[in-house]
């Protein structure tokens, strides 16, 4: 059931979503819950291999994942918006005293914060290093993108989150975008959900809206970190 505007029926929308979609996600759901009110809305966020074991499992009715399972599940998927990757360093770090764009090859030298296994942010970093046959200097392992961005203020070293992770913060705070070779790596968001499910109304309702806000997603990319217009 999906909520009219006039708000007389009800719906219910379980969505599972990676981390780094919950920069975004509850403002999608502020917007679409104030077109269709009435709609009680849970949110899941997992890293991807969880998002994953939830999709197997049928958990939830719509799922914003940063790459499409391949073999692990059989999936519909939409892609949505733009999700960049990009390095961060605390303000003022040597690495940002390097000509830019500096080098893969000197950010694998810097103490380095790496997500846990299974997170879809690490699989994609991981392939890049791997590509260029160079080794990040781990130290520290972080289950949490806001763990991570507090080790980088910290000056525990630095890290490759989602631009959309210092949303509220912006880039001018204690954390600061390196201008680097290869990056951003840009990635996107897909909504999925299982093949030959049929989804709900409401479901359905915030998929296309989630692809209708895909524009105003970039613009706001584009003013929390302007330099992202050159790799566009
Ligand atoms: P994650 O987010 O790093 O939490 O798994 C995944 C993604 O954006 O693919």
């Amino acid at each position: 059931q999906i909520a009219d505007r006039k708000g007389i029926r009800r719906g219910k929308l379980r969505l599972g979503v990676v981390t780094t979609a919950k920069y975004i996600a509850p403002e999608l759901l502020a917007a679409f819950g104030g077109q269709f009110p009435g709609i009680e809305f849970s949110m899941k966020v997992s890293n991807r291999d969880e998002i994953i074991q939830r999709i197997q499992n049928g958990e939830d009715d719509l799922y914003v994942m940063g790459q499409v399972p391949d073999d692990e599940v059989d999936v519909e998927s939409v892609p949505f918006a733009l999700n960049p990757l990009t390095v961060m360093v605390p303000r003022g770090h040597p690495l940002t005293r390097l000509e830019k764009p500096v080098s893969l090859a000197a950010i694998s030298k810097a103490p380095f914060l790496i997500r846990e296994s299974g997170s879809g942010t690490r699989h994609a970093y991981l392939r890049l290093f791997a590509e260029k046959n160079l080794r990040p200097h781990i130290v520290m392992e972080l289950s949490s993108n806001e763990a991570i961005k507090h080790a980088v203020a910290s000056g525990l070293g630095v890290s490759i989150l989602s631009i959309h992770s210092l949303a509220l913060e912006g880039t001018g705070g204690p954390i600061e975008v390196l201008e680097a070779e290869d990056f951003p790596i840009l990635r996107q968001w897909f909504l999925v959900y299982p093949k030959g499910k049929h989804l709900s109304s409401t479901a359905q309702k915030f998929l296309d809206f989630s692809v209708s806000q895909e524009q105003f997603i970039t613009d706001r990319l584009l003013h929390l970190w302007p330099e992202l217009r050159h790799h566009l």
